[in-house]
């Protein structure tokens, strides 16, 4: 068993962004219970709706482990998965947003912990559970700053079903002894000393996808290069954009985004791994999702077939996020949604699900045997008090709502024209507007 998930020191710094987006004038609902019944007919339901965006190989199985246990606990009970394709979520947060404007909830949705979450919970669009953390005595199992990141004015709006690791440089062992190379870099000025070799002999030295791949690349390019201090600090306003350490890091970013394939990048996540697959290319900086498909859907084998280390300038780190799901106000089958948010906090529900998705559990009591191959190393480093925690930017964590909205913005300039002064000053801009 995992004796206990880290409480306090980086992860608090690292989150202090988080907490300190809470708002003192939300939340505080607590006309909610556990009624077994219908939300619109006090009957018990025979329906159940989730809103997620796991639907491609390495995204789906996780999810349809957790949906075939509920189906097994609740014989006749339809399910109604109303995924919606695009990793990270892109797409379906506008799906979701609309629903939910247009008062029409599923029974439960996904969203990552952090920053992400705010803005459901100032607009009361989520229930609070702190009711349901107490019946199943859940205060005690998930770590403290865990649950800072989906508490509001000391009440809890979501279920935290995970942890993933975003700080992650997949390979392709083969590839790199092809070209002489004999270990994956440990710096980004390595990894374009490698980039050099590679492209003489005609391989993509990095895959990369759609934006949220690049701000995905991106976190983790400022992360190796500013360390986790003044990463972390990006997100709370200790760590100045405009100063010349972050304009080297953007500028590095730039660097490094010449040796890959951006100019015809792949749709999504899955397909971005496919030249590495392949042999076409070397690398591709992705989260730990990307281990699924690698053993599930491409049936590969760790460390012989493909292989990971920390991405360059992060060992030592646990660039994290989490996957939550939620209880939305208005829930048409609550009775069932109360059900699966018990399941999917439960031991059980954790440890049928993170072994298939590629995540270690949220809480702190999972059976360690369960996750092997890949998932020793997350779990050995999430519990490891030597290692420092930072959250992501790509997954919700550390920007939410406007700010986050901005980026994005901002980002799809940056990218087209590599200059790094106008996006640091259209950040800090966008952090000093929406706090
Ligand atoms: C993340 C999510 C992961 C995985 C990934 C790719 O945002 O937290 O669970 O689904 O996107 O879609």
């Amino acid at each position: 068993m995992v004796s206990s998930l880290r409480r306090n020191g980086v992860a608090a710094a690292a989150l202090a962004t988080v907490t300190s987006l809470v708002l003192a004038a939300c939340g505080g609902d607590d006309d909610d219970t556990g009624e077994p019944a219908d939300g619109e007919t006090g009957q018990a339901s025979t329906e159940f709706e989730f809103f997620s965006w796991w639907t491609g190989a390495g995204d789906s199985e996780g999810k349809q482990a957790l949906l075939d246990l509920f189906a097994e606990q609740h014989p006749g009970v339809e399910i109604i998965d109303a995924a919606v394709a695009g990793g990270a979520g892109t797409n379906a947060q506008a799906v979701l947003t609309t629903r939910l404007q247009a008062g029409d909830p599923p029974d439960s949705y996904q969203r990552h912990v952090g920053a992400e979450l705010q803005p459901d919970i100032e607009a009361g669009l989520v229930e609070d559970l702190t009711w349901l953390y107490e019946e199943e005595g859940w205060m005690d199992v998930f770590p403290e700053d865990m649950l800072d990141l989906i508490t509001v004015d000391d009440r809890i709006y979501s279920v935290p079903v995970n942890i993933h690791r975003s700080n992650l440089l997949w390979y392709n062992p083969a590839v790199l002894a092809e070209v002489g190379i004999t270990a994956p870099p440990t710096s980004w000025d390595e990894f374009l000393q490698q980039a050099t070799t590679l492209e003489a002999a005609g391989k993509t030295p990095l895959t990369i996808g759609p934006s949220w791949t690049q701000k995905h690349l991106l976190e983790n390019v400022l992360l190796g290069e500013l360390g986790a201090e003044a990463y972390s600090g990006l997100w709370d306003g200790s760590t100045d954009w405009e100063s010349s350490e972050v304009t080297a890091a953007l500028d590095m970013f730039t660097q490094v985004l010449s040796h890959t394939n951006v100019g015809e990048a792949a749709a999504d996540w899955q397909p971005a791994l496919d030249p590495v697959i392949e042999g076409d290319a070397a690398y591709n900086v992705m989260g730990d999702w990307a281990n699924t498909y690698f053993t599930t859907a491409q049936g590969l084998t760790y460390q012989t077939e493909y292989n990971v280390t920390t991405s360059p300038g992060t060992e030592g780190v646990f660039n994290f996020l989490s996957d939550s799901f939620t209880l939305p106000e208005g829930a048409p089958h609550r009775d069932l949604a109360v059900e699966w948010l018990r399941l999917a906090g439960s031991q059980e529900g954790q440890d049928t699900f993170n072994p298939v998705k590629g995540s270690i559990p949220a809480r702190t009591d999972a059976d360690a045997s369960l996750y092997t191959g890949y998932l020793e190393m997350p779990l050995t480093d999430w519990n490891d008090p030597e290692i420092e925690l930072v959250g992501s930017l790509a997954h919700g964590v550390v920007a939410g709502g406007a700010f986050n909205t901005d980026i994005d913005s901002a980002l799809g300039e940056f990218v087209a024209s590599g200059d790094s002064a106008q996006f640091a000053s259209a950040v800090k801009e966008a952090y000093e507007n929406t706090q």
